[in-house]
């Protein structure tokens, strides 16, 4: 193993910036060299393909986003611009390309080891939205963030005995809402789409039994957050504001489980580099590090929220 290729790709994650300080110290051990794609597969369509040194990498895996960039690359989705990428690769010899990302990103990487490339992926997201994985680098951050901002948020809802509805990301996976509802305890989880009237009569219950600001987290693109902040409202007579948290949840410092997490997916590539164990993606199961097939990973999607609807259901009305 002589040169790994890293890239990031689709929404950055907190903890991706820790993945690649993790991964140029273990490249730097085993004397590889370490190269980036700049801005994801675009940067192998434009052959931007720059050197990595760990000693220019201070306090990295403290910061948010990615320091080799990211985009959501339309070019290397047509055949001509994949096979750029493809020629791009070899122009620079590359033994082994690291492809670190969401669910679109690991089917890009699929795709590259499809077409004979040596792929290791790795899953980071704050979606927390596939199935080979029982979590994603950047997921524990993003909650967190999401789950602070709510409880400073309610204080001035308090104030004026507001009610508050938050809108979190989490695309199809309500990992996100329900996590942050249940860390905040929040009254209303909306992670599919339901009646608005059956919101309003879960908020009635909760202004019964004498709550004054009752919080509502909803997943993103259930409702538009302001329209049923008003529709909640008239239904319940309380004032209720909106916020959609937005990209606050995917910056900031990540987590000292991300951290982890990045430094156990990178000891776990470097595992599978080493062993010449391709067309993989690296994930945890049962606590464990697990090396799954890139085909299997880039197929499964997680949107099974089960268990934390049941235990956010147990602690409902408490
Ligand atoms: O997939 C990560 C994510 O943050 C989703 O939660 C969200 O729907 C989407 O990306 C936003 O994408 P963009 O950065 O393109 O606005």
């Amino acid at each position: 193993m002589k040169k790994v290729l890293i890239l990031t790709s689709g929404g950055d994650s907190s903890g991706m910036n820790a993945y690649i300080k993790s991964l140029a110290k273990l490249c730097k051990k085993n004397n590889i060299n370490l190269v980036a794609s700049l801005f994801g597969f675009q940067g192998l369509v434009e052959n931007k393909i720059v050197d990595l040194h760990v000693e220019n990498m201070n306090y990295i895996e403290n910061t948010g986003g990615s320091i080799i960039k990211s985009s959501r690359s339309t070019d290397f989705m047509t055949k001509q611009g994949f096979e750029t990428a493809l020629s791009n690769l070899k122009k620079h010899n590359v033994d082994c390309v690291v492809v670190v990302g969401g669910n679109g990103t690991i089917k890009g990487a699929y795709d590259l080891s499809e077409a004979g490339v040596n792929v290791i992926a790795i899953p980071a997201t704050i979606d927390n939205d596939m199935a080979f994985t029982e979590k994603t680098l950047g997921y524990d951050t993003a909650c967190q963030n999401a789950a602070k901002l709510v409880n400073d948020i309610r204080q001035s809802m308090d104030c004026f005995e507001r009610g508050l509805v938050v809108e979190v990301m989490g695309r199809d996976c309500a990992d996100i809402a329900l996590h942050t509802a249940i860390i905040t305890g929040a009254d209303v989880c909306v992670s599919e789409k339901i009646a608005v009237g059956n919101i309003a009569s879960k908020i009635k219950n909760v202004l019964d039994d004498g709550k004054l600001s009752p919080v509502v987290i909803i997943k993103e693109h259930l409702f538009d957050a302001e329209q049923l902040a008003m529709e909640l409202g008239s239904a319940t007579n309380k004032t209720f504001r909106a916020v959609k948290i937005g990209y606050a949840q995917r910056g900031g410092e990540p987590s000292n489980a991300d951290k982890m997490f990045a430094i156990e997916l990178a000891a776990k590539t470097m595992e599978c580099a080493m062993n010449s164990e391709f067309s993989v993606a690296i994930g945890q199961q049962s606590g464990n590090m697990i090396a799954a097939p890139i085909k299997e990973a880039a197929n499964g999607k997680n949107f099974n929220s089960a268990k934390l609807i049941k235990l956010f259901d147990m602690y409902h009305g408490c």
